[in-house]
């Protein structure tokens, strides 16, 4: 009898669809979750399993006609996650007045409840957002600066974020400083110690990347909060590729003020994310529309942004709950297996550098690979025009290269084609 592998590697890729067809009608979410929670496998030993894998990979719609290495940009929903939202959206729709706001609405507090159960945190200290960058300029714009206050963050964090503080810099003469950090670094107690150099005595917020979009790399963010403790100083974390992609809780990082996306790493709608503040320092912080005076000390003042879609927040749900079957520790080391699996083969080749650290620890799933004398914007546009693979291109004053993020639903043999199309424009 063949396994359930060999069945849809043998109907080959195109067949997902079918596969997932087939997944949708049959089978409910809560049935896959069970079935995913009971295999039996330490993180590691699952993340080698295709079987297990091959489940997850159906339970998408994506087109499997071309190869989508950019996840980290933005992520499919799975199937489940896409019909909550359509079902929700219809249902607004019936009458928004009473569906919208007085059913759905209300909902949002069940959503709140289990993601802060997911992440050890307490529900009052969350809010959801439409995405990281509303989570992080709430934080950015949310504290009093004066003239010649400074912020710190490194030449690598998220351009819309420097650009947050650069108005500020125009707007209020504030001062932006930016440093750099090795690439890759490999060493936490060095990093702490170029932002600790990099603190002066103006020194009144510091945005620091938990895992830096262009490499992956992570950074020590326990230590760097503490460090911002000890000053003072506020310590604002970019949460954006490590929520759900990496595994923590809030209570294991112990930080005072945490944005993510949600559609990045935990597969939610589109337009979801995610802000953490802790408890006590809700009140020092202005949300970015105006809130009632009764809500100084309350996370929801954050998410006083007028009639919005319910059906996005919702729909988080049934993405938390893929999530929750597949569990956060396998959910990591399938993503490390996956980039160690390309990682290291292409480092096998003379022309191919890597930009991102396989000590472990020190990146998520995303990579930075760069192929010496071709043009990494021209060798992206390559792997689309020949293979119809799709990367992203990101280019620094310390490096360039191609970022390569497969998702939790990319296959082997994708990440194997994706090596040959490389090897072969290595030459
Ligand atoms: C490091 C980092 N921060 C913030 C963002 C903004 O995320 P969003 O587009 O979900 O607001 C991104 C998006 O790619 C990112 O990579």
């Amino acid at each position: 009898m063949s396994t359930r592998r060999q069945f849809l590697g043998a109907l080959g890729l195109p067949a997902a669809g079918l596969a997932t067809a087939t997944l949708l009608d049959s089978r409910s979410l809560q049935s896959l979750i069970a079935e995913l929670a009971a295999t039996p496998g330490s993180p590691a030993e699952i993340a080698k399993d295709e079987d297990f894998w091959l489940q997850i990979a159906a339970a998408y719609t994506v087109d499997r006609s071309i190869i989508n290495f950019n996840n980290g940009g933005v992520s499919p929903a799975p199937a489940w996650a896409q019909a909550a939202m359509k079902r929700n959206l219809d249902f607004a729709n019936e009458c928004p007045a009473k569906n919208l706001w007085q059913i759905l609405e209300p909902k949002k507090e069940g959503v709140r409840q289990r993601l802060a159960k997911e992440w050890a945190c307490d529900p009052e200290e969350l809010a959801i957002t439409r995405n990281a960058s509303e989570g992080l300029q709430i934080l950015q714009f949310g504290f009093d600066l004066q003239p010649g206050d400074e912020v710190i963050a490194t030449t690598q964090d998220y351009p819309r974020m420097v650009n947050t503080f650069k108005q500020r810099v125009k707007r209020e003469g504030i001062v932006f400083k930016q440093f750099d950090i090795p690439v890759p670094a490999e060493d936490p107690a060095e990093i702490l110690e170029i932002y600790r150099q990099n603190i002066s005595d103006k020194t009144k917020m510091i945005l620091v990347c938990h895992v830096i979009n262009l490499t992956g790399q992570v950074l020590p963010i326990k230590e760097i909060t503490a460090l911002g403790r000890e000053r003072g100083i506020p310590v604002i974390v970019d949460g954006a590729h490590a929520f759900a992609n990496i595994d923590f809780t809030f209570a294991e990082l112990d930080v005072d003020y945490y944005a993510t996306s949600l559609h990045k790493w935990l597969c939610a709608p589109h337009g979801t994310g995610l802000l953490y503040v802790r408890k006590d320092k809700i009140p020092g912080v202005w949300p970015l529309m105006a809130a009632n005076d009764n809500q100084t000390a309350d996370i929801r003042k954050f998410e006083e942004i007028g009639t919005h879609p319910a059906a996005n927040h919702l729909a988080i749900a049934e993405s938390l709950s893929l999530h929750q079957g597949i569990g956060g520790a396998r959910k990591q080391a399938r993503f490390n297996y996956l980039r160690d699996r390309w990682a290291k083969r292409l480092m096998q080749h003379d022309r191919i550098r890597l930009h991102t650290s396989l000590k472990p620890g020190m990146a998520n799933s995303l990579g930075n690979v760069q192929i010496e004398g071709f043009e990494s914007g021209k060798l992206g546009a390559h792997l689309w025009k020949e293979h119809k693979i799709v990367v992203t291109t990101i280019k620094h004053a310390q490096f360039e290269g191609l970022r390569v993020s497969p998702g939790i639903y990319s296959t082997l043999s994708e990440v194997d084609r994706f090596c040959e199309a490389m090897e072969a424009a290595a030459g």
